[in-house]
């Protein structure tokens, strides 16, 4: 079966380590949404909503590996047009992750796969 095909089915849950992550109306429409990290992990996960569109980061700035929102589920720069590591600043591409300025200029975000369908969040394996 084709990827579009799988899609229009809505089968995200039957793949293996895909799971439902959160309703897509808990992500305010152009905000962000941090998710504690799963048992015995360090680090956390965030969704950036974009409209029906939604991006999934590890909560991990590659300068140093802490959580990019200080202040919870505050992930974007002022203005909502980039990621933004609240501890030294770092600003990332919301669509793809890649670190645009900062300490880890060049470097980019660990993609979480995602999708969304029928209003549901869906996420694939978290990388380490
Ligand atoms: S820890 Fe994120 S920019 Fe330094």
């Amino acid at each position: 079966m084709s990827e579009g095909a799988r899609e229009a089915q809505g089968t995200a849950g039957a793949e293996p380590g895909w799971r439902a992550l959160c309703p897509l109306a808990a992500i305010p429409p152009d905000g962000a949404k941090g998710f504690p990290p799963d048992p015995g992990r360090f680090s956390g996960i965030f969704a950036v909503r974009r409209g029906e569109s939604v991006f999934v980061y590890l909560n991990a700035c590659p300068h140093l590996g802490v959580s990019l929102d200080i202040v919870p589920d505050r992930f974007l720069a002022p203005g909502g047009e980039r990621i933004r590591c609240q501890t030294h600043g770092a600003e990332f591409r919301i669509e793809d992750g890649f670190c645009l300025k900062g300490p880890c200029a060049g470097a980019s975000l660990t993609a979480v796969p995602s999708r969304v369908e029928q209003g549901v969040v869906w996420i694939g394996p978290v990388p380490d």
